[in-house]
């Protein structure tokens, strides 16, 4: 399988979903943020401070490319990777493109309490991290909406509510990944032989 791109704004849900969604399915999960700190071997925020933006975005831009040839794996991308150079583009011609859309309200009351994770807000107050959503939700949406999946990220607070969301993503989207975990072997590789010497011991057929 190609690829799967999940696209958003910050806090949106990527990694919550991509994660349950990568445990549903038995397909692999990697966050693009994450294999940006591994090889730069920095965090995204001395990557910022030490680079700056435009620099970052390149690097960011790079290691999407490297990782856009994997298969049966869902990737989780940074809330800005969609709006740079022609990444939107890449990742449609690559795979399948999820954009999680989650409300201004839900951004802001899960952004406020993980801002310093955050070099785009750490130094924010309340106000304008509200403020700065809202700019941004309208800048990016554009992008965001060229997806070729618009899923809603609201419902993922509790693991109940992820559940709920990832059955009704599956139920919905049945070419995805859904199937992968369960064409996967039944029995361990031990147990298969077992059976198998067990299977070539008994006749296949019985003459009276
Ligand atoms: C960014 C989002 C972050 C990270 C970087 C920039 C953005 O990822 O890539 O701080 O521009 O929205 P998350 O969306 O995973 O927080």
């Amino acid at each position: 399988m190609k690829p799967l791109f999940i696209i958003g704004y910050m806090a949106c849900g990527k990694t919550t979903f991509g994660q349950a969604l990568a445990e549903a399915t038995g397909l692999k999960f990697i966050d693009l943020d994450h294999i940006i700190e591994e090889r730069q071997n920095a965090s995204i925020r001395e990557i910022f401070a030490e680079k700056g933006e435009d620099g970052f975005r390149e690097i960011e831009r790079d290691m999407l490319h490297e990782v856009a040839s994997l298969h049966d794996t869902i990737i989780s991308c940074g809330g800005g990777t969609p709006c740079f150079f022609n990444n939107m583009d890449h990742m449609n011609s690559q795979g399948t493109t999820l954009w999680l859309q989650t409300s201004e309200e839900r951004l802001f009351s899960r952004l406020i309490v993980k801002r310093h994770t955050r070099p785009l807000l750490a130094d924010r107050t309340d106000n304008e991290i509200r403020d700065l959503i809202k700019k941004q939700l309208e800048a990016r949406s554009p992008f965001y909406s060229r997806a070729s999946i618009i899923w809603h990220g609201d419902l993922l607070e509790n693991r109940r509510e992820i559940d709920d969301n990832i059955s009704a993503f599956l139920k919905a989207f049945p070419i995805l990944p859904a199937n992968q975990a369960r064409s996967r072997p039944l029995f361990s590789s031990q147990i298969r032989k077992m059976l198998l010497t067990k299977l070539q011991k008994t006749p296949t057929s019985q003459t009276n």
